[in-house]
């Protein structure tokens, strides 16, 4: 069997260090490694119009925000398909069949779905689309036959939903769909990254985010500004490492040697941590040994950035080809969708001689 990687980001803002170490980098890395036969990554703009109906030039602006971020973390359309959700159709017609396989109580359990309509205070009116969006991410997936969806831990609920769609649907159907494996981030401290004001999660709405985008200068004024050990008033203080965000950073993004290139008194975190933990060690030298790595890490994706920036008619052309394999694909898998459950009357002579010959014999 094929290996195929599905996965995708809602456009609704720029794509963030908590998206490059969740998702993006190893993304990059499973494109690279030569082990799947296809890579699809999407723009999941319908998805994201679920919620922002009223709102739909966010959605615009934000599709082309997001493949400038996909292009520039050294996503290659050479080896992975980048398109836009809309723009396979094939994709709505799928959610309209699977959501006759799914009950409302079964949708109305899913804990991702839970907290979304809280934080957006939907509860008395949740738009219905918004209700159905796990269903519909289960076309995504399966629509290209995706073997292995690499995501983070909050969308385990929609590949759990989707193996069972797959289960039911080729149960009552007979076998046509690839059921999903969910593939986790590896590091812990890649499960979730902080805000820079040490809240639990990057959000745009807090203002805490540090962008793939932003500028050398502006991304050092953010980690100056980071939320560390408010106990840790003198350097001479002993520091505490727990919610300290320049050292969960340092956890995500430091390797052995940057210590050689950019802070030579120490051999290892696990020494920089313990002077930390001492006392001795200000909080300065931990962020200015971070904005050294994060600027080693996001040079290579600023240069591709500032390349696709002045071709944005070719981002543009690449969505479009992506777009089109895209949709080849997913009409391959409806034709098979389609003749599974009898509803392809026109590709189908046997039916037609069959009709014919029960109206032949009255
Ligand atoms: N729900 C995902 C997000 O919140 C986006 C998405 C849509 C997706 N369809 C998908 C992810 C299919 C993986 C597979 O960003």
């Amino acid at each position: 069997m094929e290996k195929i990687i599905l996965t995708g980001d809602r456009p609704t803002g720029k794509l963030h260090l908590g998206h490059y170490v969740g998702s993006l980098r190893r993304r990059v890395e499973l494109q690279n490694s030569g082990m799947f036969d296809k890579i699809y990554v999407m723009i999941a703009d319908a998805q994201a119009l679920t919620d922002n109906a009223d709102n739909p030039e966010k959605v615009r602006q934000n599709v082309i925000e997001v493949a400038l971020d996909y292009l520039s973390v050294g996503l290659d359309p050479e080896k992975t398909t980048i398109f836009i959700q809309s723009q396979v159709p094939e994709l709505a017609e799928l959610a309209f069949y699977y959501m006759n396989l799914v009950t409302v109580s079964r949708v109305q359990r899913n804990p991702t779905v839970k907290t979304e309509i809280k934080m957006r205070n939907f509860e008395q009116s949740i738009p219905v689309g918004f209700f159905c969006y796990p269903v519909s991410q289960a076309s995504d997936i399966t629509a290209f036959k995706a073997t292995t969806v690499p995501v983070g831990d909050d969308q385990a609920p929609m590949i759990e939903l989707t193996r069972e769609i797959v289960a039911r649907f080729n149960n009552i159907y007979g076998p046509t769909l690839v059921e999903p494996e969910i593939m986790l981030p590896e590091n812990a401290a890649c499960h979730r990254l902080p805000g820079t004001d040490g809240k639990a999660k990057m959000s745009k709405s807090l203002g805490n985010c540090i962008y793939l985008s932003d500028t050398p200068k502006d991304m050092a004024k953010k980690v100056k500004s980071m939320y560390t050990d408010p106990l840790h008033l003198n350097i001479s203080d002993p520091g505490h490492l727990e919610g300290n965000t320049p050292f969960i950073y340092l956890d995500a993004f430091c390797r052995p040697e940057h210590f050689a290139k950019y802070l030579p008194e120490y051999e290892s975190l696990d020494a920089l941590k313990e002077h930390y933990t001492r006392g001795g060690l200000g909080d300065g030298t931990v962020k200015k040994f971070l904005i050294n790595i994060l600027d080693e890490e996001l040079t290579p994706l600023r240069e591709r950035r500032a390349y696709y920036e002045k071709n944005i008619p070719a981002v543009y052309d690449i969505l479009k080809e992506g777009s089109r394999k895209a949709r080849e694909a997913a009409a391959r898998t409806l034709d098979e969708v389609r003749a599974a459950m009898k509803i392809n009357y026109f590709d189908d002579p046997a039916l037609i001689a069959e009709q014919a010959a029960k109206y032949a014999a009255k």
